[in-house]
């Protein structure tokens, strides 16, 4: 866009100033998993994701607020940039991100599984002998990850570390807010046939220190969709999110041609 300044280029979403409070998110057809940005995107990807994340904030209104401001992205851009950013974009406040990345789990995937298998706990929360990879959870677990400089991986930490990083009561809140967030979106989902396993929710503060949902929201970029009907315990369901590339990826990285960064943006798998 010509119209307005880059304020950051993420993997997949790129960033722009309107004015001094609000953000022009612009969703592109990027995919990226493990910090790597593949060479080819998926046609559709951004309107798609962008059009999902509308509607489970509208679905979740109730619960906590969020940052979309109600105007509408076409009105801030230049007449002839309507159509790039018309469909994937949202036109957000500006917030003070908190730098939590707060994941719900609802079933053990991915570093979730790991970890249990090593200690049969997830960032420090306990859980039962006895757990399967994909099993369901007794109960939804909050599971932390701190954001990581740009080319780490994540990483999973306890709650008690976010309350040192963010102060108690605010860690309290999002715990708890997250959880809610999760159970309402997993029980809509799942009365239409799919199963949420996870997902990450990112927050931050309003200039009157209010806790508002920013980012993008339960979409497959930030979640892992089940098919509820073929699920079973104890093996990898199809999933219909990114999960595909995570596990190229590492595969790759067995077979001895590991991604890395500088090398070109490797093709899609399949
Ligand atoms: O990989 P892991 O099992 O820790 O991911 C848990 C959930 O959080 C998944 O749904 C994943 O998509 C989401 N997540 C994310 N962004 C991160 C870390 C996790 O969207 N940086």
């Amino acid at each position: 866009l010509h119209s307005l300044p880059l304020l950051a280029r993420g993997k997949v979403r790129d960033n722009y100033a309107v004015g001094d409070d609000r953000i022009l998110m612009v969703a592109s057809d990027r995919i990226s998993a493990f910090d790597v940005v593949m060479g080819e995107p998926i046609p559709g990807k951004g309107a798609l994701l962008t059009q999902m994340a509308l509607w489970w904030f509208a679905q979740l209104k109730g619960i906590v607020p969020n940052h979309l401001t109600g105007d509408a992205p076409e009105s801030v851009v230049a007449p002839d940039e309507v159509a790039q950013v018309a469909g994937r974009s949202m036109l957000v406040k500006r917030l003070k991100p908190i730098p939590v990345e707060a994941v719900v789990r609802g079933y053990l995937a991915g570093s979730g599984w790991k970890e249990y298998q090593e200690s049969q706990s997830v960032c420090g929360v306990p859980l039962p002998a006895g757990l399967n990879n994909a099993s369901r959870l007794p109960a939804p677990i909050y599971t932390p990850a701190a954001k990581a400089a740009v080319g780490e991986h994540d990483e999973n930490i306890t709650f008690e570390r976010t309350q040192q990083m963010i102060g108690a009561d605010l860690a309290a809140r999002i715990r708890d807010v997250s959880l809610r967030l999760y159970e309402r979106a997993a029980a809509i989902a799942l009365d239409k046939g799919i199963i949420i396993a996870d997902t990450k929710f990112e927050f931050g503060l309003d200039d009157a220190g209010e806790l508002v949902l920013m980012d993008e929201v339960l979409t497959p970029d930030s979640s892992r969709y089940w098919p509820a009907d073929s699920y079973r315990e104890g093996i990898n369901p199809p999933s219909f999110d990114k999960q595909f590339l995570r596990d190229w990826l590492e595969q790759a990285q067995v077979d001895g041609q590991p991604w890395n960064k500088t090398a070109p943006a490797p093709r899609l798998p399949g």
